[in-house]
């Protein structure tokens, strides 16, 4: 098993990864009640097996289980939880576990947040994209029809339990959608990852255990210190919002075509290669830089451009952005391979241009 730590003070606590982890007994975090949330896909696949341990210790547990996807990342969904929590009387000490993909996590995690204003909160991912990026840092929400997580609270979970063997029945689209946010963290931070990662990316794909657990551990490694230095984003360069390179394009793409059509990794695939395209436009990325990153997508099968929208759809779309401040939008931008940047002055014609460059 590997062992990180999210260093946060008061609030920090430890990453778990590794197989078999379903199994570790949980009794310590939980007193006489605990919630599970998990979806219709990962329950019958793994909800009896984190649920049966705590039952046979006399914790009662209740079980949540929710549509699956991202189109009901929404009020509706929530508010069955808090229905649940209050209906089965679970008090201020309750703690709620997020058994599932980012959807699951962001969910639970704000039902965790708002529930009696507050109650503790464990993370057990079972996609790569949740062991690798949402389950840890405390980002917790739901989607507005008009904008993706325009509505959510910080809330650190106390454990993070990342379960690798989980992966195995994950669906190929679903892996290669996580392996957009892996490859996040060597192009903003990591350029020794990112080279690692282009020399392993087919035993990834083929689900070689060793090599999952190191992406997943590097990924994590570069979370949380992005994590431990800026928790709630508030920096006015860099700092976490470097952790959303792609994101405000790949929002505009989930959102444009209907929460669910896209996977998020994918989205936030074809946005990178939208931000690339803005980085060589401003003269800081080279030509080959950009093809050298496009190749490394094409090879995780994620899509390199994005959905013909229209560029003004996609501006509209952007306006919505949290990472609009004030008016302007602050672009998360490479200055070089594995060197990301913030920057608010990027010209409005140079980012349509960049739209239309990489769109199908
Ligand atoms: P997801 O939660 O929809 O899971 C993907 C699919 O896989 C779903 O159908 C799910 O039911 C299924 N699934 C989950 N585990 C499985 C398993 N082990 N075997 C088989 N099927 C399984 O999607 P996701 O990619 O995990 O998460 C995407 C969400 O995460 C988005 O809403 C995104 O906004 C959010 N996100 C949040 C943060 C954050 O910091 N909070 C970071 C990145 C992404
Ligand atoms: N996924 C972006 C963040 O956690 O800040």
């Amino acid at each position: 098993m590997i062992n990180l730590n999210v260093s946060l003070g008061a609030r920090s606590y430890p990453i778990h990864i590794g197989p078999a982890l379903l199994d570790m007994p949980l009794g310590s975090f939980v007193g006489r009640q605990v919630a599970i949330v998990t979806n219709e896909v990962v329950a019958p696949l793994y909800l009896e097996r984190l649920a049966r341990p705590l039952k046979k210790a006399g914790i009662l547990v209740t079980e949540i289980i929710l549509p699956d996807g991202e189109s009901h990342k929404n009020w509706e969904s929530l508010n069955a939880i808090y229905d649940r929590l209050l209906a089965e009387r679970c008090d201020r000490t309750t703690p709620i576990i997020a058994l599932g993909g980012g959807v699951v996590g962001d969910l639970a995690g704000f039902a965790a947040a708002t529930y009696q204003r507050g109650v503790p909160f464990i993370q057990v991912p079972t996609t790569l994209l949740a062991q690798v990026d949402s389950s840890v840092g405390g980002k917790t929400g739901i989607n507005h029809p008009r904008g993706k997580n325009m509505v959510g609270a910080f809330w650190q979970p106390r454990l993070v339990l990342a379960d690798t063997d989980t992966l195995n029945t994950l669906p190929d689209r679903e892996l290669s959608a996580g392996l957009a946010e892996v490859i996040k963290y060597g192009l903003i931070r990591d350029l020794a990852f990112l080279e690692w990662l282009e020399a392993n990316m087919d035993k990834l794909l083929a689900r070689d255990a060793a090599a999952l657990s190191h992406a997943i551990e590097r990924s994590c490694i570069n979370k949380a210190e992005v994590v431990a230095g800026d928790e709630l984003e508030t920096a006015k360069q860099g700092g976490r919002a470097l952790l959303n390179l792609g994101h405000t394009f790949g929002h505009a793409i989930e959102t444009g075509m209907g929460y669910g059509v896209w996977l998020h990794g994918e989205a936030v695939a074809a946005g990178t290669m939208m931000a690339l395209e803005l980085s060589r436009r401003l003269g800081w990325l080279a030509d080959a830089a950009v093809e050298r990153v496009e190749r490394l997508f094409v090879q995780a099968r994620l899509p390199v451009r994005g959905p013909k929208l229209g560029a003004e759809r996609y501006l509209d779309l952007m306006g919505h952005d949290k990472k609009v401040i004030a008016g302007r939008l602050r672009m998360v931008l490479l200055k070089h391979l594995g060197e990301a940047v913030t920057w608010a002055e990027a010209p409005q014609t140079e980012i349509r241009a960049a739209i239309e460059a990489r769109c199908e």
